[in-house]
């Protein structure tokens, strides 16, 4: 991997895949999504890991998709490229991914941050989809995941002039799930994912993909799509371990099956 690093238990149950073209701050070219893709590929396969944490570093989460490598291309380039399998990868990961976010996550890095399942952010952090200021528009779910999660009066501002909101802004919108000291917001979502790790995989999966539903269809589907995977956790030995601990008054041990 040459644009990110990844570290498969850099805490117990919990990976980390860091960006790191820091000079570009972060800029998300083909290559590193794909590294990304392949990673998460790896990471999936890997029972060990339960939860990934995605980060950049303090300046920059990721200031978008690569401009210089995008500024010449062609509609026909673009739909050949198909760079957006990536990430769809990405969306169709099954354990859930929390975004670590300081500084830039704009455009393409602000999509990626949705794309996660939670965003743990730094004060510094700052959110927004300045495509239109370079001549285009969001590309990789900026426009639905964004008015999803802000609404569309605020997402239509942000899409529209391109102008950022701060991280306390994203909080108060509902965008972020907490916003922490700058040297904290790694330690802040290792300790969120500590919580989730320690829940059983199987039942995360199956949660994970029934919220994500809410998002995809309408009530009636999702609420069915949630009961036959509220049944499926019955057929898992951690459903019985889980109640049987709360009866007997103890902790439960997950074991992924
Ligand atoms: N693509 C390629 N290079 C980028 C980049 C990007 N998205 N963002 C920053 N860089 C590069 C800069 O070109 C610069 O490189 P050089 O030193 O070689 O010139 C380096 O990173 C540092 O950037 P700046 O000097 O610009 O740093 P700054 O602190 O003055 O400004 C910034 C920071 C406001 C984030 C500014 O860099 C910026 O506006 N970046 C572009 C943001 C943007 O428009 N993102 C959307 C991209 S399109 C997209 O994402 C489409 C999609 O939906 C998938």
């Amino acid at each position: 991997m040459e644009f990110i690093l990844v570290t498969p238990q850099a805490r117990p149950g919990v990976a980390l895949i860091q960006l790191n073209r820091p000079k570009e701050l972060n800029a998300l070219n083909l290559q590193l999504m794909g590294e990304i893709r392949d990673a998460l590929k790896e990471l999936d396969e890997d029972e060990a890991v339960r939860v990934v944490v995605v980060t950049g570093n303090e300046r920059a989460f990721a200031a978008g998709a690569d401009i210089k490598q995008m500024a010449g291309k062609t509609a026909i380039d673009m739909l050949i490229t198909d760079q957006f399998s990536t990430w769809d990868a990405i969306r169709k990961f099954k354990k859930p991914l929390i975004a670590a976010v300081s500084g830039f996550a704009l455009g393409g890095g602000c999509e990626l941050t949705m794309t996660c399942d939670m965003i743990v952010a730094s004060e510094t952090a700052q959110f927004g989809q300045p495509e239109i200021r370079i001549g285009t528009m969001p590309g990789a779910g900026g426009t639905q995941r964004l008015t999803r999660a802000v609404g569309k009066a605020r997402a239509m501002e942000m899409v529209l002039t391109g102008e950022f909101i701060s991280a306390h802004e994203a909080l108060a919108a509902g965008l972020v799930n907490r916003v922490v000291p700058v040297g904290q917001y790694l330690e802040e979502a290792y300790r969120l994912a500590a919580k989730i790790a320690a829940m059983s995989p199987v039942v995360a999966r199956l949660a994970k993909e029934s919220v994500n539903r809410a998002f995809e269809t309408h009530l009636d589907e999702g609420l069915h799509f949630e009961r036959k995977n509220f049944y499926l956790t019955f057929a898992s030995e951690d459903q019985k371990e889980g109640m049987a601990a709360f009866v007997e008054k103890r902790k439960p041990a997950f074991k992924g099956r």
